[in-house]
């Protein structure tokens, strides 16, 4: 029984999507060339003295870039980043590219047999290399490829399967470039992206969809300095609004930039408020409201104002009746997928990974989280699936002791 439970976890974890989130960085000097944000689920088969067995294994957040193999390439070497972890372990990518496209050249997975806490029982030991040089990985030169999908790239007999994947070589700057290169299997998955924004206009300039927002965290303090709001998300304003450069309506996406972005606010025991602020052209500002009879509270509130070179007048936007994010005194309210909150008609806000606590914040973490359905109904399909498989294991156990029974009594009978 034991076995099927470990079994449960470990495909609960592989599936999930929740797989640890490991960032990678190659530098040289004080510019990195390469970066990786990605979740590697590793499978690997071995030899024990009488069989072969198949573990798997993640890469996890401990995983270290590897400097002495890893470097930002020279004319005569390509750029690499290989990540370890463990005694042995790693991933290596190497890159090449043709000036107007970057691609992994080539996955190298390594592990080490005489791991007798990841490969019990193995027939050999030492480190094992194997690479896969056709690796389907390539993205326009200044855009970071970003697959969220599961992507699993086989390496002769064992394979390593990314997901959350966000990931740039030959980087112009420090950063993964805001623009995105977005897998195929991202495409046909989440159609929803902004690719069409302006439908309703004709012929117009196609503005450039800005792609997710990058998380910001917030907070507002309290008169002693103590954090009394948290705040965890990615923002995205969608507006419409009379544009003067085309003298007509137009459907427009904003993201907040946080790290240009500040934030103030309010703390009360039934309101409290987060007022963020993009210099020099816009300002947010959210309101919670608490029920005090019932301890539940919820985002009442959200008014924007905003100086847009191309608006006709000031865009301002403004619904004090709202009822999103509810959750209770005591815990945080959390939502990771995509959430659309329609302010008016002329302005909706998208959230993206959002985390808020309003009230009862006593250190500087978040509570336990109320998580929004949609993130619930996600969780539920692996939980079914592993729990499916888990039931196909059983069965399949229990038709193996039932033979094994049977063929014990088979020698009387036949
Ligand atoms: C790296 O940055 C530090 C401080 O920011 C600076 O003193 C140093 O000269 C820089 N090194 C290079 C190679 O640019
Ligand atoms: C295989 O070998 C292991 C120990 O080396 C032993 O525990 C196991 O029972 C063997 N399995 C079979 C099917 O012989
Ligand atoms: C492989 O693992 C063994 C046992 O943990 C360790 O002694 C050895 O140093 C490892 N080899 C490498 C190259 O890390
Ligand atoms: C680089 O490769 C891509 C696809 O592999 C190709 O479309 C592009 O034309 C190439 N560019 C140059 C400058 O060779
Ligand atoms: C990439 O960006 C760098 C710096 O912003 C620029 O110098 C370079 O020309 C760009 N390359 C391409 C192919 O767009
Ligand atoms: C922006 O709002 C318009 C109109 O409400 C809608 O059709 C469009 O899908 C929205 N875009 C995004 C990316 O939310
Ligand atoms: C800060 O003030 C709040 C009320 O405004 C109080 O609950 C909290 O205990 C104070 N914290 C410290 C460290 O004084
Ligand atoms: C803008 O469009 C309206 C009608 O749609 C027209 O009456 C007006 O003259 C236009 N203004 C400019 C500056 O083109
Ligand atoms: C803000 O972050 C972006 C990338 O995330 C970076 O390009 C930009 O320089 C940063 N700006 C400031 C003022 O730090
Ligand atoms: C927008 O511009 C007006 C006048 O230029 C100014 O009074 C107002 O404070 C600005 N609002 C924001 C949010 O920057
Ligand atoms: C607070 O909650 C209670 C119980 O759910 C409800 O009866 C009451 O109307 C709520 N008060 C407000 C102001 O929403
Ligand atoms: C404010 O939001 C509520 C609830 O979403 C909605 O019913 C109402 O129409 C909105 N008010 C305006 C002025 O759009």
């Amino acid at each position: 029984m034991s076995f099927v439970a470990v079994f449960i976890v470990f495909f609960f974890f592989a599936v999930s999507g929740r797989l640890e989130a490991v960032t990678l960085e190659v530098k040289e000097g004080n510019s990195t060339c390469i970066k990786a944000e990605l979740s590697a689920s590793l499978s690997i088969t071995y030899l024990t003295s009488n069989s072969s067995k198949t573990v798997s294994v993640l890469l996890p957040d401990s995983a270290l870039v590897d400097a002495a193999n890893s470097s930002c390439g020279t004319n005569s070497s390509s750029p690499q980043l290989v990540a370890l972890f463990g005694p042995g372990h790693g991933i290596g990518l190497s890159f090449s590219t043709n000036g107007s496209v970057y691609s992994v050249t080539e996955l190298t997975l390594s592990y080490n047999l005489s791991d007798a806490s990841l490969f019990p029982e193995a027939e050999l030991s030492g480190v094992v290399a194997l690479t896969n040089d056709s690796v389907e990985i390539r993205a326009p030169i200044n855009t970071t490829y970003r697959c969220m999908s599961p992507t699993t790239i086989r390496v002769r007999e064992d394979s390593v399967t990314f997901s959350n994947m966000r990931l740039e070589a030959y980087m112009p700057g420090n950063d993964l470039s805001p623009a995105e290169s977005v897998c195929a299997a991202d495409q046909t998955t989440t159609p929803a992206t902004p690719t069409t924004a302006a439908t309703t206009t004709t012929a117009a300039p196609a503005p450039t969809p800005p792609g997710t927002p990058v998380r910001g965290t917030y907070s507002v303090k309290n008169s002693n300095g103590t954090e009394c709001l948290l705040a965890q998300m990615g923002l995205q304003l969608n507006v419409s609004y009379v544009s003067q450069s085309q003298n007509k309506t137009v459907q427009e996406l904003f993201n907040l930039t946080p790290n240009l972005t500040s934030s103030s606010g309010s703390c009360g025991a039934s309101r409290a408020s987060l007022v963020l602020t993009q210099e020099p052209t816009l300002t947010l500002n959210f309101t919670f409201t608490m029920n005090t009879t019932s301890n539940k509270y919820h985002l009442s509130g959200i008014d924007l104002q905003a100086n847009w070179s191309d608006t006709t007048a000031p865009f301002s936007a403004s619904n004090t009746s709202l009822d999103f994010l509810r959750s209770t005194l005591g815990r945080s309210y959390m939502c990771n997928a995509e959430q659309t909150l329609q302010v008016v008609p002329t302005f909706a806000l998208n959230t993206f990974r959002l985390q808020v606590q309003p009230f009862g914040v006593t250190t500087k973490q978040f509570a336990t989280a109320e998580e929004c359905q949609v993130d619930q109904d996600q969780m539920l399909i692996p939980i079914v699936v592993g729990a499916a498989l888990a039931g196909l294991v059983l069965i399949v156990l229990i038709a193996y002791l039932i033979g094994r029974k049977r063929s014990h009594a088979g020698y009387q009978t036949f």
